[in-house]
């Protein structure tokens, strides 16, 4: 057994105070290789942001679970021989059992989301105050993330067939009953580069889908049920157009990638949001870099002259993110 203590992780507790307060958010990055983790470290580094290294169950299938433990360990020194420590947690995105939340506290993951919002009322409160009481008693406190309202799409294991937003008259209750360090909430958002059917957005006068706005009605209803409490946005993703543009120039088919606009993010940022997952600009942003350098090198096959580029163009857009979308540069 090993605590995240001992991996030089910290849980979210007093990041998500701060972020709060603050008005910013902490960005959680999902990674499933190298070139993922040193690109979080390296923008987080120069940028000054804490950040939150999240771990799908596909990641762990993907990588092995092991490996990322050790990485995560590795990132916290690599940040420090970068010449900056920055606060690092190490999460289980959407964890789907208390079984699977276990093995990640009992392994070194200082925070883990339980997902229970594809269940009924009763049993996704039951199943997360199951995993809030394990986590919670460790001598290293482990914080717990947990949803209500249904996102669209598929979420790691869990796939949704209808998404529905958060009912604000459950979040006081479920909060109380669970004792959930953080909850994530369903506002519009949805995972993946399809965030909406066409149908459902406008075009601008290029052709660009515009998607409709989030509904703030509902977190704002939601800040006044339960206020100053740490808000997590999932589905976070901006889908930039020009990632998407040269993928397809590339060879790639992008069709009817949409996203939710920076601007939009930026202002949930300043509220209770203190947590917003982005994972799919990162996949946009690698593969248009692997397929132009595929395309104008034909002859190129070091992996490191492909996943380079990747990477460095993934640190950037990492940085770009803490600096103009989140606001937390500065905030480590
Ligand atoms: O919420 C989903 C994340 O983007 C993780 O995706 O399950 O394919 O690793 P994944
Ligand atoms: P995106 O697919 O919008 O990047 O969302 C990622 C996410 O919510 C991970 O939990
Ligand atoms: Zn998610």
């Amino acid at each position: 057994m090993t605590s995240y203590k001992e991996l030089g992780l910290v849980n979210t507790v007093e990041l998500f105070k701060k972020a709060v307060s603050g008005g910013y958010a902490i960005p959680a990055y999902n990674f499933n290789n190298m070139e993922q983790l040193q690109a979080i470290i390296q923008a987080c580094v120069e940028t000054k942001s804490p950040v939150i290294l999240q771990v799908s169950s596909g990641a762990r299938k993907y990588a092995n679970q092991t490996l990322l433990r050790h990485m995560a360990r590795g990132a916290v020194e690599y940040a420090h021989e970068l010449g900056y420590d920055i606060p690092i947690v190490l999460h289980l995105d959407h964890g789907d059992s208390f079984e699977l939340c276990k093995d990640c506290i009992e392994s070194g993951f200082s925070s883990v989301m339980i997902d229970g919002s594809h269940l009924p009322y009763d049993e996704n409160v039951a199943l997360t105050k199951k995993v809030c009481e394990f986590a919670h008693s460790r001598k290293d406190y482990v914080s717990v993330e947990g949803e209500l309202g249904v996102l669209a799409g598929v979420e790691d294991d869990v796939s949704a067939e209808h998404s529905h937003y958060t009912q604000p008259e459950e979040v006081e209750d479920f909060v109380r009953k669970t004792g959930v360090d953080s909850l994530a909430i369903s506002i519009g958002t949805s995972h993946g580069r399809t965030k909406f059917k066409p149908e459902q957005c406008t075009r601008d006068a290029n052709g660009i889908l515009i998607p409709p706005p989030l509904r703030f009605d509902i977190l704002e209803e939601i800040e006044k049920r339960i206020p100053g409490f740490p808000i997590v946005l999932h589905g976070s993703s901006s889908v930039p157009i020009e990632y998407v543009k040269l993928i397809e120039k590339y060879g790639g088919s992008m069709k009817d990638s949409v996203g939710i606009p920076e601007e939009q993010l930026r202002r949930a940022a300043k509220s209770a949001v203190c947590k917003i997952n982005i994972d799919s600009d990162g996949r946009l942003a690698m593969t248009a870099m692997i397929r132009k350098v595929f395309a104008e090198k034909p002859d190129e096959f070091d992996p490191r002259k492909y996943l380079g580029p990747a990477r460095d163009e993934l640190k950037k857009l990492y940085m770009h993110k803490n600096i103009n979308v989140l606001g937390s540069a500065g905030k480590a």
